[in-house]
């Protein structure tokens, strides 16, 4: 068990960045204090939230009732002693390491034992700021993008005298108030300024050589990475003098490559304010401009991992997540191949006197492998982790190919027990829906099918073992990936989790083994209302149907995961025989009963149960194909044993696929509209 156990926030520095954290931790219901100077600018904090609060309101992401729920999590205070019993702190001051060290001082005294004290600094070492507390290990970096409220990123970084423990309970924290956190170590600029300021300092630089002007930088930029705002209209945004601070601060610490440019430093030391943007793009320039912005990202994306700073994955999860990159630095690397991006790395790295990293200095021909689940040893545990949270971690075939390699990998290892995890709030939500329309499209049925054989293979090999698997499911968890924990030995979900088999909402049914392992867990009725309706199941509801093993707050997640994966070889289910609760008996009694035919024809009666009638109307929505193919298949496989109801239902993935609703619903989801499914015969 993690010795710091975080339940209650603070943050300190009520401005633009703290303002915004504190709403996002009260937006995910945690209680948080908001700490400044004074008391005015505290108000004036507090106010800042009202504002984006209501503006949510107002644009319907809430309802009234909740936006007051959230503003109803936040208190404000200029008196320290409110920070007695506080378990995490999270700092966001100005950008100055007196004041911050001040803070920290101070914090040290106020602050409880084993209270975790973040610092938000971007441009500082977190060690230099740790250093002035008594509890140094403490103090983890926790480093937020703008706007924190909506901005998902967050680099947590631990530093050279931090606590491991304090460092994961950190991490947790994030994971609690709907974070994606990635790793850094303790280095200047951390992960995503490192390449990003020296993105901007780039084009500025190219204006000042007169290589080409504003209007051309801006679109061969916007044009290069995919982006909305080209380097210019970002420094607008956000300020020019901070561009040029950053870049400074960069280049005292690293290499004069990183440090501003004459242009900006000009640009800056003159007042010139906002950068005109105005002018016509000049297309013939393009190409050198991308090539010298591109060069510049791959040099510093290889370099942060070349020195340990990051990984390669999570440079790309930066850009994507942070930046709004569409893709990250290493998947461009990839498309325009490694050879061609080393040299325009060598490009930049020769005029300034650097080495090229190793990472692509010596391409090969192969690719540079990015990994979309990632494995490690961890807690004495082997620890499979899907990486794609900009993704929702959906599955693909590469997603398959890789995670069967992690399994054989975790299998080697002959650890006690394997955990799956996932980064983001989704841990698995599905299949990639646009690789079966693609497929079906061209009448290519055998890719399909391939997916789902590899996949069905895959998920046989995690139950039963010696080294038992536990799925922790910290969020979404849609399609493949409820077929995934169901796969597993054990389910563990957070609060936040929501589990749902969706496809014959779509026209398709649960090809991954849903079909089959969902009733065995659950009982055949649940399975069914589940199936047929699509309904998402709280965390609170898996557990009380069976469908997850446990709940756990996320600072208690990985204990949890913990102690089931330690209990030895998985003795296997026994389908529940009776509803679990007076609360589902209605539901069951109603799927026990009726048939998809008799639902469908409106004569099952659902006897004023409200939970029966939203299921019938429900249902009503749903592909009526997919809805027998999947009522044949539980029906059925409630007669045999896993293994056969497994390759049933792979069989019977064809007549379901290549009929017309499957290719109609999926599209219809693709295009975020309501399909038009056939009506059946039978009817
Ligand atoms: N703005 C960004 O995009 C961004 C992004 C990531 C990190 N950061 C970092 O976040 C931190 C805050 O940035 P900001 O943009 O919110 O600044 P800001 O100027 O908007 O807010 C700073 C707040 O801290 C308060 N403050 C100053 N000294 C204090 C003290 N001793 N005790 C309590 N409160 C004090 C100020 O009154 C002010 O309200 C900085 O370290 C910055 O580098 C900023």
């Amino acid at each position: 068990m993690n010795r710091y156990d975080i339940r209650t926030y603070a943050v300190i520095g009520a401005g633009n960045m703290g303002s915004g954290i504190a709403q996002k931790i009260a937006t995910e219901g945690l209680p948080v204090v908001l700490v400044d100077l004074d008391d005015e600018k505290v108000a004036r904090g507090l106010g800042i939230i009202r504002k984006m609060v209501d503006q949510g309101v107002e644009r319907k992401v809430f309802r009234p009732e909740r936006a007051e729920k959230i503003l109803g999590n936040i208190s404000g205070t200029s008196d320290w002693s409110k920070l007695a019993e506080v378990d995490m702190v999270i700092e966001a001051v100005f950008e100055d390491l007196e004041v911050k060290r001040r803070v920290f001082r101070r914090l040290g005294e106020v602050c409880k034992r084993d209270a975790i004290l973040g610092t938000n600094t971007s441009s500082f070492l977190v060690k230099d700021v740790a250093e002035v507390t008594l509890h140094p290990e403490r103090v983890i970096g926790l480093h937020f993008f703008y706007h924190p409220a909506k901005n998902r990123l967050v680099e947590v970084i631990g530093h050279e005298d931090s606590d491991p423990d304090a460092f994961d309970a950190a991490w947790a924290a994030m994971e609690a108030t709907g974070k994606t956190p990635i790793r850094s170590a303790d280095a200047p600029g951390f992960v995503v300024n490192r390449y990003f300021v020296p993105w901007v300092n780039e084009a500025v630089r190219l204006l000042g050589e007169g290589v080409a002007d504003l209007p051309t930088i801006e679109a061969a930029a916007k044009q290069a990475f995919g982006v909305g705002m080209g380097p210019f209209e970002l420094m607008n945004v956000t300020g020019v003098p901070i561009s040029l601070h950053a870049a400074n601060s960069l280049g005292k610490s690293l290499h004069p490559f990183y440090a501003a440019g004459e242009a900006l430093v000009e640009h800056v030391e003159s007042g010139k304010g906002n950068w005109s943007l105005e002018g016509e793009a000049d297309a013939s320039k393009f190409q050198v401009v991308a090539d010298r912005l591109l060069g510049v990202t791959f040099y510093v994306a290889a370099q942060l991992v070349h020195e340990g700073v990051s990984t390669v994955e999570d440079v790309d999860i930066g850009a994507r997540v942070g930046l709004r990159w569409p893709h990250g630095p290493f998947q461009m690397i990839n498309k325009i191949g490694v050879e061609r991006a080393a040299e325009l790395a060598s490009a930049i790295a020769d005029k300034w006197h650097l080495d090229v990293p190793f990472l692509i200095a010596n391409p090969g021909d192969r690719k540079i492998r990015i990994n979309l689940v990632q494995f490690e040893e961890k807690g004495g545990l082997a620890v499979i982790r899907f990486n794609r949270p900009d993704a929702l971690n959906a599955l693909n075939v590469q997603v398959g190919v890789q995670l069967l390699q992690a399994i054989e990998r975790a299998r080697v290892t002959g650890l006690p027990g394997l955990v799956l995890a996932a980064s983001g709030k989704a841990f698995v939500a599905g299949a990639d829906v646009k690789f079966f329309v693609e497929n079906l499209e061209k009448d290519a049925f055998e890719p399909i099918y391939h997916f789902a054989r590899v996949g069905q293979d895959v998920y046989r090999t995690l139950s039963g073992k010696r080294q038992p698997s536990t799925a922790r499911v910290q969020g979404l968890c849609l399609g493949g990936g409820t077929e995934l924990a169901l796969a597993c030995d054990f389910v563990v979900c957070s609060p936040k989790a929501m589990f749902a088999l969706p496809e014959t909402g779509i026209g398709i049914v649960p090809g991954l083994g849903g079909t089959q392992r969902l009733p065995r867990r659950i009982g055949l009725p649940l399975a069914k209302w589940m199936i047929y309706t699509g309904e998402f199941v709280s965390a609170a509801d898996a557990v009380e149907i069976g469908l997850a093993d446990a709940r756990a707050e996320f600072r208690e997640l990985d204990a949890t995961c913990a102690s089931f994966s330690l209990r030895g070889r998985h003795p296997g289910r026994t389908a529940p025989s009776a509803a679990p609760s007076t609360k589902w008996q209605a539901l069951w009694d109603f799927f026990a009963q009726h048939s998809v035919e008799q639902i469908l024809s409106g004569t099952a009666p659902a006897n004023g149960d409200k939970m029966v009638e939203r299921a019938i109307k429900r249902i009503a929505t749903k592909s009526p194909h997919a809805l027998y193919a999947a009522e044949k298949l539980l029906n059925d496989g409630a007669r045999m044993e896993l293994d056969a109801g497994l390759d049933m239902e792979l069989d019977a993935l064809k007549v379901v696929f290549l009929h017309a609703d499957a290719l109609e619903g999926m599209k219809a989801l693709l295009e975020n509209r309501r399909p038009a499914f056939r009506q059946p015969a039978q009817v």
